[in-house]
């Protein structure tokens, strides 16, 4: 039987019921945009966040862009990885910023605190630090680093939904937290749906006017603003999702468990787990020097992988063409990882038999 890299079919099995009903619920209510279940699924996120406030927006992407904006970054430089998922250089550029890219830390495989540091100036608004394949970056140093530069802190929390370093919660450190509920994330919509999270009053209120056309009250604007809020059937299935999110975690350890058992003494390098890290594994990405050859082969045997992210922000066409600004520092680990990277499968619901497969088939590759 082929392995799927991901089957979010199997990941909403068990809940198949609840989602059900939380559609009729919307139906019969006949109200489809910030109502009770957008309310409530932004009440809810907040504490189990951690965080005061949860905004709750059309996609992940928007609550990157709408953090920059209600933080005053328009016309600034934001410092953030060169290895990370696409839509956040995107997000920068949306937000009239500069990209500044800098360097990822060989551990953790998150933005690195000393190379962000040598790449802060006197343009720079706002550092991002993703808590990439859902390990968190190092919330101590990068918020301390903030702090002292007079730079704001945002955390890009698409993938770590739940993560911990150091004993604190990841969105609970940078002035704002931005998450997706795209699909596939560790905690996913049935379509697109994105928030911020933070806790000061001034935030919360200006990033409820960008997300409305820019409104202070019904039909009058304020500043300009966007249409991005999140529709209630959306919020509906988030909220039975959430329910279910501290056995998903658990399962998605688990199964990382068994890969790092698996793995071991192989010539692949696995994750590791920084020190006072609790990792969620949205994903699970191995590095191999022979990546595409056993990309290859597991795809001959029916298992499906992929890469997170094979080319990096400052190799992007969009920027090597010259079309737009931005600068990089040395960027040596992010293109040797670029090139060896690469996802296993891992989501709940899939059978531990199926990860020692992988593990078996990866195995038989390096003896072959
Ligand atoms: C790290 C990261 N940031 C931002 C985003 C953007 O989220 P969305 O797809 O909901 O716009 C994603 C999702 O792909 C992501 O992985």
């Amino acid at each position: 039987m082929p392995i799927p890299f991901n089957d979010i079919k199997a990941q909403l099995a068990s809940q198949e019921q609840a989602l059900r009903e939380a559609f009729e619920r919307v139906l019969a209510r006949g109200w489809y945009l910030m109502g009770p279940e957008t309310e409530a699924f932004e009440q809810e996120f907040a504490a189990w966040v951690g965080t005061r406030f949860c905004v709750s927006l059309n996609s992940g992407t928007d609550a990157l862009i709408l953090a920059l904006k209600a933080l005053g970054c328009e016309g600034g430089e934001v410092v953030l990885p060169a290895f990370t998922a696409l839509p956040c250089y995107h997000a920068v550029l949306a937000a009239g910023c500069i990209p500044v890219f800098a360097e990822v830390d060989e551990q953790s495989y998150c933005l690195s605190p000393q190379s962000a540091a040598r790449m802060i100036t006197e343009q720079t608004r706002a550092v991002i630090g993703v808590h990439l394949y859902g390990h968190p970056c190092d919330l101590d140093s990068l918020e301390d680093l903030c702090r002292k530069r007079g730079v704001a802190f945002i955390e890009d929390c698409a993938q770590a939904h739940g993560a911990v370093a150091g004993g604190r919660g990841a969105g609970t450190v940078g002035e704002l937290a931005a998450y997706s509920f795209y699909p596939t994330k560790n905690l996913g919509a049935l379509g697109d749906a994105g928030a911020i999270c933070g806790s000061h009053v001034e935030a919360d209120q200006a990033l409820r006017r960008l997300r409305q056309y820019g409104e202070s009250k019904r039909y009058e604007c304020v500043i300009p603003g966007v249409n991005s809020r999140m529709d209630e059937l959306q919020a509906a299935f988030l909220r039975e999702r959430l329910k279910h999110m501290d056995r998903t975690t658990a399962e998605r350890r688990m199964l990382a468990e068994i890969y790092d058992e698996g793995l071991a003494g192989l010539p692949v390098i696995t994750p590791t787990v920084a020190e006072g890290c609790e990792h969620v594994y949205h994903l699970y990405v191995i590095r191999s020097q022979r990546r595409d050859e056993l990309a290859a082969f597991l795809a001959a045997r029916g298992i499906g992988t992929g890469q997170h992210y094979p080319i990096p922000g400052h190799k992007q066409a969009l920027f090597t063409d010259g079309k737009v600004p931005f600068r990089a520092d040395e960027l040596g680990l992010t293109e040797r990882m670029a090139a060896q990277i690469l996802s296993l499968p891992l989501f709940p619901g899939l059978e531990t038999e199926q990860v020692d497969e992988v593990c078996t088939a990866i195995r038989e590759f390096h003896q072959g």
